[in-house]
């Protein structure tokens, strides 16, 4: 068992704290937001993500995880200090480590015996060696901080779950003591462990999430040939999958990525790289096409609409994927934004996204079914693929539209059947051509 203390309670520190409780640590989770404090000392938690509310309370309640706003006093009654604070993207596409920076100072200002100060958050490679950097100059005695990194590969909507089973567990260290303690911190986690230097650890996690980001963009960029030559992309996705080597998962094709990880990750790395003097032209090409994958799909309901002023467009789904609430960089707010600025009518349902969406587009009317969403509306978005679209009433949604234009951003419908049923059905990668029987 270990003591910790987890700087940053966001989608990240939250769910690793809270698992890292669960597996029989004492964790206290740090955060300087005090309303996000007291939500979580009242067993609430202030974001969506299944299965994690009732970790926080039973953790909590046995007395392996508590919260406070005070980094010194967990930092003291810890040996193991992460950092998970953001790290959001600059202008010039670099992450801001004004956090990182900030929590470093903070704990070399507390430490009062040897701690093991962990990155937990997404940084650029080199960022340990800058973290210590900072903690030479600041340790007024012999410096009690060392350094590590164990990259999390937390997917959202399934964060618990990836963190209780994940593929591996990265732990970039510097010494045969800062390794003992992180396999100590995860000896009830059945998982390979991949001991390697920071520099490696924290490449893994750019290079990995960089991957994931190509490997959607090369898919994505395949539907359109699939669309220029009359074939399915589904299928080609299927054949691709059982080649072992490439493997089916993260080949749907859509309306390209989103979320705080890819956008920002793929950028922080080519940024990086140019720094070290690397032009990383492969990572530049996933992230064009990704861009280029939102305006394809607006260019198409364009077309299908001829102009977007005084029509109604229903948007089924706001969050950048299913099971969560989190906007960042969700192509639906691409898509609205383009929408009012040539004054088209907007309605929009998401089943727990929809608050958040308030605040950035007051003037888009929320519908509580996507029924509503749909009612007298001349085109309708599929922007997310929560299951429930999946089941929709088909028959009734042609009732209830204005004109019956499904653009189907993520693939959840059978194109025969639609063309079947008489609506005028666009979706990803699946030409008319190659559904003609
Ligand atoms: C990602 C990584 O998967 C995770 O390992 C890392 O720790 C954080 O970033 P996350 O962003 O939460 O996780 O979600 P993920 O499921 O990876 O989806 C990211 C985006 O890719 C979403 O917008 C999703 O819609 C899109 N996606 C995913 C596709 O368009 N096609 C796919 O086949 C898979």
């Amino acid at each position: 068992m270990k003591r910790v203390c987890m700087v940053g309670t966001g989608y990240v520190g939250l769910v690793t704290g809270t698992c890292l409780a669960e597996v029989g640590n004492k964790v206290i989770c740090v955060d300087k937001d005090e309303s996000k404090i007291s939500t979580l000392k009242a067993g609430k938690i202030p974001i969506y993500e299944p299965g994690l509310e009732p970790l926080v309370r039973k953790n909590s309640k046995a007395g392996r995880l508590s919260f406070s706003t005070s980094v010194a006093d967990a930092v003291r009654a810890s040996e193991i200090v992460f950092i998970a604070v953001n790290t959001p993207p600059q202008k010039d596409g670099g992450a801001d480590l004004s956090f990182v920076e900030a929590c470093t100072r903070e704990v070399a200002r507390a430490a009062n015996k040897y701690t093991l100060l962990v990155e937990k958050s997404t940084v650029p490679v080199k960022t340990g060696e800058r973290i210590r950097k900072t903690l030479e100059v600041l340790s007024q005695s012999k410096s009690f901080v060392e350094v590590a990194s164990n990259p999390e590969f937390l997917r959202e909507g399934t964060a618990v779950n990836d963190f209780l089973n994940p593929d591996r567990i990265i732990i970039g260290v510097q010494s045969k003591k800062a390794e003992a303690m992180m396999r100590d911190l995860y000896k009830k986690i059945k998982a390979p462990i991949i001991v390697t230097d920071i520099n490696s650890a924290e490449l893994i996690k750019h290079a990995s999430n960089s991957f994931l980001a190509m490997k959607i963009s090369y898919i994505n960029a395949i539907a359109q040939i699939c669309e220029k030559v009359g074939a399915d992309v589904e299928k080609v996705a299927e054949g691709m999958g059982y080649d072992k080597r490439i493997g089916r998962s993260f080949l749907n094709a859509g309306i390209g990525y989103g979320g705080s990880c890819f956008p920002k990750d793929v950028s922080a790395f080519i940024k990086i790289s140019e720094e070290v003097g690397y032009d990383f032209k492969i990572l530049k090409g996933a992230a064009a096409v990704n861009e280029d994958q939102k305006s394809h799909v607006l260019k198409t309901l364009k077309e299908a609409l001829w102009t977007f002023k005084d029509k109604t467009i229903g948007i089924l789904g706001l969050s950048f994927k299913p099971e969560t609430d989190d906007l960042r960089n969700a192509p639906a707010i691409d898509f609205i934004q383009t929408l009012l600025d040539e004054q088209a009518q907007v309605k929009a349902y998401d089943p727990v996204a929809m608050e958040k969406m308030k605040q950035l587009f007051p003037t888009v009317e929320y519908c509580d079914s996507p029924y509503k969403a749909a009612q007298k509306a001349d085109a309708l978005l599929i922007a997310t693929e929560w299951k429930e679209f999946s089941q929709l009433d088909l028959k009734r949604i042609k009732k209830i539209m204005n004109t019956n234009i499904i653009i189907d951003g993520r693939n959840i419908f059978d194109p025969t059947a639609m063309k079947k049923m008489g609506f005028t059905y666009h979706c990803i990668g699946r030409s008319p051509k190659a559904f003609e029987n």
